[in-house]
């Protein structure tokens, strides 16, 4: 352990002595990661990120935990890190809330934390976020739609929301943000149920939609993309359409590849991007710590909202313009 050893070399000699013949491994800076789970492409793109930059070629030794979308086991994964005396821990926040005392305990033992992804927001103890700003994206959505339904004459709007983790910051910004426009533009939310990020969730959740409002809705908003490729395979199987040319606007986020080809082929009408390469921003704010420099505390990832349809350019959300971008191949080979 790198840290470990500079602190012991500084306080005797004869302990640095030993230390000449040391393996190489203990020059590698240590990394816990408590990554939320694998329930969706967008996570395995996150881990893949971590994993292809905190490698050992790269000076790093990365400790990962899949936390299976269990926050006790997220809690239990830091504590260990913290026993194992790591020298940075990596956290993604399954839910936002009961993290000040673990946090606590890091900062005790010394050890920095750096929050990707999902934010916390009962506790400040931590060196640096890296993520989204996942109101804007729920923002955007509706500003999206807004424009759309205008542009295709759709004059009522009844939406169904497929929502993810109860809890999470993202689930709770794409929420609030979406809600925020429906609530200006008098839109109807018919309901708004949690599908878990998962595909499984998101066709369960969909089933049950059917059942309750077969022939009410013309807008489903899943808060990622697998949850809208369950939805996409319950509503196939009730013979509803959706997409461009179907009865039903069927809104995602996240934008990973396979949700883009869906864009493409025009069974999702609009995909609003969440960047999952996280790891690149959270080696820049490790090097500043390493170098006794202070990061950026709070770092958001660049983000792209994509469509179908080359019939809107921009939108205006929270007063700047931003573009609508139509997939194209080359975006979807370039994409996560
Ligand atoms: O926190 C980011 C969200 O979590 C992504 O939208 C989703 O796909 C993931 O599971």
């Amino acid at each position: 352990m790198r840290k470990k050893l500079a602190v012991l070399t500084a306080m005797t000699l004869a302990l640095s002595m030993s230390c000449i013949g040391a393996s190489a491994d203990e020059d590698l800076i240590t990394i816990g990661f408590a990554q939320v789970g694998h329930e969706s492409d967008w996570r395995t793109a996150s881990t893949q990120s971590c994993q292809d930059v905190f490698t050992e070629e790269n000076g790093y030794d990365l400790q990962f935990v899949d936390c299976d979308n269990d926050s006790a086991t997220q809690l239990e994964a830091v504590r260990n890190f913290i026993e194992q005396d790591v020298d940075y821990i990596i956290i993604d926040p399954i839910v936002s809330t009961g993290w000040d005392e673990v946090l606590t305990e890091c900062e005790e033992a010394g050890i920095p934390v750096i929050i990707i992804d999902r934010t916390i927001d009962d506790s400040d103890k931590y060196a640096a976020w890296v993520g989204s700003n996942f109101t804007t994206e729920g923002l955007a959505c509706g500003e999206w739609l807004k424009v759309y339904a205008e542009a295709k004459g759709i004059e009522e709007i009844n939406a169904l929301v497929i929502e993810g983790t109860t809890g999470s910051s993202a689930a709770i910004g794409r929420t609030e943000g979406f809600q925020e426009i429906a609530d200006r533009e008098g839109w109807t939310i018919l309901d708004s149920q949690d599908g878990d990020f998962t595909q499984t969730g998101g066709q369960e959740i969909m089933e049950s939609y059917i059942k309750s409002y077969e022939g009410q809705f013309n807008v489903v908003i899943c808060q990622n993309d697998n949850e809208a490729f369950g939805a996409m395979d319950a509503m196939t199987a009730a013979g509803i359409s959706y997409g461009v040319d179907g009865d039903v606007i069927l809104v995602s986020f996240d934008a990973c590849t396979a949700g883009l080809e869906y864009v493409q082929s025009g069974d999702i009408n609009a995909d609003f991007e969440c960047n999952p390469l996280a790891a690149p921003f959270v080696e820049e704010v490790i090097q500043q710590l390493e170098a006794g420099e202070t990061p950026e505390t709070t770092i958001y990832m660049e983000e792209h909202w994509y469509v179908n349809e080359d019939i809107i350019e921009t939108i205006t959300v929270d007063g700047a313009e931003q573009s609508m971008t139509v997939v194209t191949d080359e975006i979807v080979e370039a994409q996560y």
